[in-house]
């Protein structure tokens, strides 16, 4: 599934990301590792991206 169609990629790529960060994360960090270190245009994958972030924070913490 994709998440971001400005700078695409995926939500394997954000998985990936996030599995091998190994820890709490930011969204913006994740946004530019997965772009390529582009920044985003349109921003209506942010919310999408931030859920995931949210979840993956949430997991780290418990
Ligand atoms: S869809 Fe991600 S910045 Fe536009």
């Amino acid at each position: 599934m994709f998440i971001c169609l400005c700078n695409p990629f995926n939500d394997k790529k954000v998985s990936a990301h996030l599995s091998n960060s190994g820890g709490r994360a930011r969204v913006g960090d994740v946004y530019r590792a997965c772009s390529d270190g582009e920044n985003p245009n349109c921003c209506q994958c942010l919310e999408t991206l931030k859920n995931i972030v949210k979840n993956h924070n949430e997991t780290i913490a418990t």
